[in-house]
This record gives structure tokens, C-alpha cells and sequence, in this order.
């Protein structure tokens, strides 16, 4: 994780790297700091987050028109001010900032230590830039061949920024498994973990690809190698975000702001891929790829997080309207348990970020054994979306609340789709189910902003449960990944322990947690299983649990035995998910509010996840 931003050019660069770091929070927030060359290089850090960083630098001197800020998610060494960006080599002269992990870091430092070099703190990042300085001293090179050099020598993934007091119209930058996009303007280049530092200032960038390294000076000159020493040209891509899509638009916190914008985001998921009228489903992104679709005999899906609990939707789905047999694993499992996959598999990479490292893992060893791999990821131009053989971007826009909220109903939309055109193509669903399946998802948006009108009565009964200690989420069949969902969301924001649960399992476990202290979320909206899960409540109340049930709008009887009702919508189960879920984002939402959590940033996560 962590986040990194840069810039050379003719402007201040201290209010540059703030910005960005402020939009790069969501990657860690464990320590921030930033390094600028004036008169002198120096280097401000400390633990905490960026707006401590401003505080920090108060009354100290922010001038200079280059330099490099950091945002940390802690992996080797605490979060404190000494473990935090940028690091310093030995002489000073050089600073350096890194996202990801150098594996082979405690050998390099072992054998610098014998040579004098004397470290100060516990990362693996302060020994990469020893390293390059030592190369730079030991084989009297400059200072992009030092780079190159020691980047041979390092195992593990980085995305990093140099600087270095002696050359100070350069920056250096490289990456390997992490992202890294460098905007280039006039005279003026920008480096950072993701295009939202830069959006406001050029629509130019080039994505680095791995193991190759941008050099930029100040006269707007721009060189790529590789660390193998071969020249590459830059392939300028023209972005296409929108600066409003990062910003909180008059909503208190991005987490609220994404719940609001799904109708929109739904419906940007399907635009120019759905047209009712006429029938199609029209995925452009996997055209090619819908022959292997059609005659896959299994397909898998893997993600991680809320991403997992999406590809969970997608297995019903698939199973459902194509009758293709679905797996659905966490990536983390799958890459490290020897899987049997086949070349005739379709692999279904389910990634918001699209730089997850599990799961761009799990997709090289897939892709290994001959598998097809498909991307559904969010971020445009990511290390996912690049890898994969073809996809579907879900076109959310950029979610920058840790707790994803817009990516998973836009995952699921575009899962819908996938199943339905293959199951279409496959003869697996009647002509008129096709149709009513297809207006229906049409209706989702409308549907969507109508649970949004529910806010108030959530956000009371969120004032009602918020010092529960525990909380149990029931759903069966298309609502159990919901229910999954939601205990996610309460815990990820709220610290409350959730659980989320198949209805029926409750017998065989959480039952025995249930008392009149337990609420109780389920998720009981018509469908097969309804009456099935009726039972269920009966079972909580029976032992007298506090059931919150989310139910179909005229739901006359789950009204007479739950506490609290939240009814939403009528729509096909199939779809049942894009709507039930929205509720559950909004409880979780207000009660993190309501006990003073930080939503936006909670504690200990981050939102991509770039370490194993
Ligand atoms: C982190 C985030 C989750 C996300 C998961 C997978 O844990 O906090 O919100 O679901 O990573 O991320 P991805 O970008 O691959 O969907």
C-alpha cells in the first residue's frame, strides 16, 4: 500500500504534494512526510496523517519547485516518525519514497552494515537507498545508473521516487507490482501511486510498467528504460477522469457521497452495454473472449474483501442464467494451494482497485497453466485491468472511502451482464425471462434512489444499535453475500464485531450468541427461500434477539415479528442484491458516525492493497 507523489517543474511543489497526498490517503495513513530541495534537501515527517504532516511544517521553509511526499501503510517497522517517508541515505544527499516490500531487504542490509553503513530506521525502504548511494560511491556512476543497478539487486515489488540534493533538476521513479503513473505537463512532470494527484493539472500519462524506470528533468525531457537497460518509448494515454469524481461534493465524508452516487454508477456500469428495447447485452471489452465464455466448462472467480463477495454474487448468477459450473475463491487461498486449473477455465478477477497483490498473483499463476483470465476492475488503466487477457471496466468512477460501497453494486452490474449475455448465448434462459431480466435491471437506478429516501429512518435505527457490542447479518441464496457485505461494512468502519451468515446456519453456531443484547440484520426480501428465513427470525425472536429485517416494500409479515423493518423495492432476486445491500451501507455508515469513528480512513486498512 502507501501512497507516493512527486513533482519537478516550475511550480511550488509543496502544496502539490499535499493535495495529492490528501487524495492518496485512502492507500495508508499510518505516517506521512515529503522532501523538497531549496537551498538545502529536507526532509518532514512524522507519524500520523497528512493533515498532521501540515501541522508539522508549520513555520518551517516549504519552498522548492521539486519534491517527493509519502503516505504510509506500515508493513516493516511501527508507525512512527523515524520508520516514516521519505528515507535518507547514509550521506544525506540522496531521499527516497516506496511503496511495497523489498523481500531481500535484511540480507542487503547485513552486508551493508559490515561495510559502515550505519541505518536509523526499522523499513526495508531506508535500505534500498543506501544501496543506491553505495552503488552510486562503490562503481562511480550516476545517479539513474545507481538506481538501475540496485533495482537488479532487489527482490520484491516497489514503486519508488529518488531525489538527490547533487542532481536537483531530476527525478528518478521505477516500479515493479506496484502502480505508479507519471503526468506529464509543460516542463513539468508529476509521479504518483494513481492519477488523482495529477487529474487537476494534465490529462497526460503514462502508466510505468514493471521493472522500468522514468527519468524527468526540468526541461520537460522524459527517458524510460528498463532495468535491463532498454529503451522504451512513452505511450501517452489521455485520462479521463473528471476532478469532480474525487471530490466530496458537499457530503461529509466520500463513504456517504459513493452510497449516494449509485444510482448513477449503476447506470454507468450498463450505459452503452444494455439496450432493453432491442434485447442485447454488449460487453465490447470481452467480444472476443465470449466464445470461451460460451463453451467454458467451469469458470472461477477470485477477489478479496467486498470484491470476494461480489464474485459470490456472480457464482448464483452464472450458475443460474448460464448453467456454467462457478468456484469462487480468495485470491490469497488460491495462489498458495496448489489449484487444478484448466486451459479450457475462464478466470473471473474481480478487483476495485485493479492492484490488489493477492489477486494479480492468483491471475499469473492462472495464467500460467493456460487459463483465460478476465478483469472486472474499477480503476482505469490499472495493473489488473492491464494484465488480464480482456474485461469490463465497471466505470463506478473512483471510490476513495476505504469501505467500498459504488464498486460493488457496479461489480455486480457488470456480472449481471456477463451472465446474462452468456446465458443468452448459451440458450440457458427463456427468451421472456432475458427480457424481463433485462428492463428490470433498467428499473435498478430508479429502484436504488428510492432506498436512498430511506436515509433518515436508517440513520435512526443506526442511533438505536450503535453501542451494540456484536451484530449478526442473515441472507440466504442471492442475499447471504449480502449479508456478508454488511457485517463487513459495520466492522471494517464501526469496529464492531459482525458476523454475516447463511439464514439456515445460524442453527449450527451463532444461535447460541443470540440474546436480547444481539440485533439481528436480515435480510428477508421475497424470493424462494422467504419463508425459510421467516423461520429464521422466529428462531432469533424466539431467544429474543432484536431483529432488524430488510424487507419487500407491503411486507405485511415479517412486520408483525421483527423490532425494525426496512422496506425496499420489489425486483427479481436475481437482482435483489444492487437493492438490499444499499441499506446495510447506510447502517454501517451512521452508526461509525455516530461513534466518532473515521469513516472515510478507518483504522489499520487501506484501500489497495499492495502487499501479500
Ligand atoms: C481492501 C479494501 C476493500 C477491498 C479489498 C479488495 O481490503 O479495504 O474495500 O474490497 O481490499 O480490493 P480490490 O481493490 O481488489 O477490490
Amino acid at each position: 500500500m502507501c501512497g507516493i507523489v512527486a513533482y519537478i517543474g516550475k511550480k511550488e511543489a509543496y502544496p502539490i504534494l499535499m493535495k495529492g497526498l490528501h487524495r492518496l490517503e485512502y492507500r495508508g495513513y499510518d505516517s506521512a512526510g515529503v522532501a523538497l530541495i531549496n537551498s538545502d534537501l529536507v526532509v518532514y515527517k512524522c507519524k500520523g496523517k497528512v493533515s498532521d504532516l501540515e501541522k508539522f511544517t508549520v513555520n518551517k521553509n516549504k519552498t522548492g519547485t521539486i519534491g517527493i511526499g509519502h503516505t504510509r501503510w506500515a508493513t516493516h517497522g511501527e508507525p512512527n516518525d523515524v520508520n516514516a517517508h521519505p528515507h535518507y541515505s547514509g550521506s544525506k544527499n540522496l531521499v527516497l519514497i516506496h511503496n511495497g516490500i523489498i523481500e531481500n531487504y535484511a540480507p542487503l542490509k547485513e552486508e551493508m552494515i559490515k561495510r559502515g553503513h550505519v541505518f536509523e530506521s526499522d523499513t526495508d525502504t531506508e535500505v534500498l537507498v543506501h544501496l543506491i548511494e553505495d552503488i552510486q560511491q562503490r562503481e562511480n556512476v550516476d545517479l539513474p545508473e545507481a538506481v538501475r543497478i540496485a533495482l537488479n539487486n532487489v527482490i520484491g515489488a516497489y514503486a519508488i521516487v529518488v531525489l538527490s540534493k547533487n542532481d536537483p533538476d531530476l527525478l528518478i521513479a521505477a516500479k515493479k507490482s506496484s502502480p505508479l503513473v507519471l503526468g506529464v505537463g509543460e516542463e513539468e512532470f508529476f509521479v504518483a501511486s494513481d492519477a488523482t494527484p495529477i487529474v487537476e493539472y494534465t490529462k497526460n500519462v503514462v502508466y510505468l510498467e514493471d521493472e522500468e524506470i522514468a527519468v524527468v528533468n526540468r526541461k520537460g525531457k522524459l527517458q524510460i528504460k528498463t532495468i535491463r537497460n532498454q529503451e522504451i518509448t512513452p505511450y501517452i494515454h489521455e485520462l479521463q477522469m473528471q476532478l469532480e469524481a474525487i471530490e466530496k461534493g458537499g457530503f461529509d465524508h466520500f463513504m456517504l457521497k459513493e452510497i449516494y452516487e449509485q444510482p448513477r454508477s449503476i447506470r454507468d456500469s450498463m450505459r452503452g452495454r444494455v439496450h432493453v428495447d432491442k434485447g442485447v447485452v454488449e460487453l465490447g471489452g470481452i467480444r472476443e473472449y465470449m466464445q470461451k465464455f460460451v463453451s467454458a466448462n467451469r469458470i472461477i472467480i477470485i477477489g478479496c474483501g467486498t470484491s470476494w463477495h461480489a464474485g459470490m454474487v456472480g457464482e448464483y448468477l452464472f450458475e443460474d442464467l448460464a448453467r456454467i459450473p462457478v468456484e469462487v475463491e480468495y485470491a490469497s487461498e488460491f495462489r498458495y494451494r496448489n489449484p487444478v486449473i484448466y486451459e479450457s477455465d475462464v478466470v473471473i478477477a474481480i478487483s476495485q482497485s485493479g492492484e490488489t497483490a493477492d489477486t494479480l498473483a492468483a491471475i499469473e499463476l492462472a495464467k500460467s497453466k493456460g487459463a483465460t483470465i478476465i478483469g472486472v476492475c474499477n480503476v482505469v488503466g490499472s495493473s489488473i485491468a492491464r494484465t488480464t487477457h480482456a474485461g469490463s471496466y465497471t466505470h463506478a468512477g473512483p471510490e476513495i472511502g476505504v469501505a467500498s460501497t459504488k464498486a460493488f453494486t457496479a461489480q455486480v452490474t457488470v456480472l449481471t451482464l456477463m451472465a446474462l449475455a452468456i446465458g443468452h448465448k448459451r440458450g440457458m434462459i427463456s427468451e421472456t425471462h432475458y427480457h424481463e431480466l433485462l428492463s428490470e435491471l433498467d428499473s435498478i437506478p430508479a429502484k436504488v434512489e428510492r432506498v436512498l429516501k430511506l436515509n433518515d429512518q436508517i440513520k435512526y435505527l443506526a442511533s438505536i444499535f450503535k453501542d451494540a457490542r456484536n451484530f449478526l447479518y442473515l441472507g440466504r441464496s442471492y442475499t447471504f453475500p449480502v449479508a456478508l457485505e454488511g457485517a463487513l461494512k459495520l466492522k471494517e468502519i464501526s469496529y464492531i464485531h459482525a458476523e454475516g451468515y447463511p439464514a439456515a446456519e445460524m442453527k449450527h453456531g451463532p444461535i447460541a450468541l443470540i440474546d436480547e443484547e444481539m440485533p439481528v440484520v436480515v435480510i428477508a426480501t421475497k424470493g424462494a427461500s422467504y419463508e425459510k428465513v421467516v423461520s429464521n427470525i422466529q428462531e432469533v425472536k424466539a431467544r429474543k434477539g432484536k431483529v432488524i429485517a430488510v424487507v419487500t416494500e407491503g411486507d405485511t409479515i415479517v412486520r408483525k415479528i421483527a423490532d425494525h423493518v426496512i422496506e425496499v423495492p420489489e425486483t427479481d432476486e436475481k437482482l435483489a442484491t444492487l437493492i438490499s445491500v444499499v441499506p446495510l451501507q447506510l447502517l454501517s455508515y451512521y452508526i461509525a458516525v455516530m461513534r466518532g469513528c473515521n469513516v472515510d480512513q478507518p483504522r489499520n486498512l487501506a484501500k489497495s492493497v499492495t502487499v501479500e
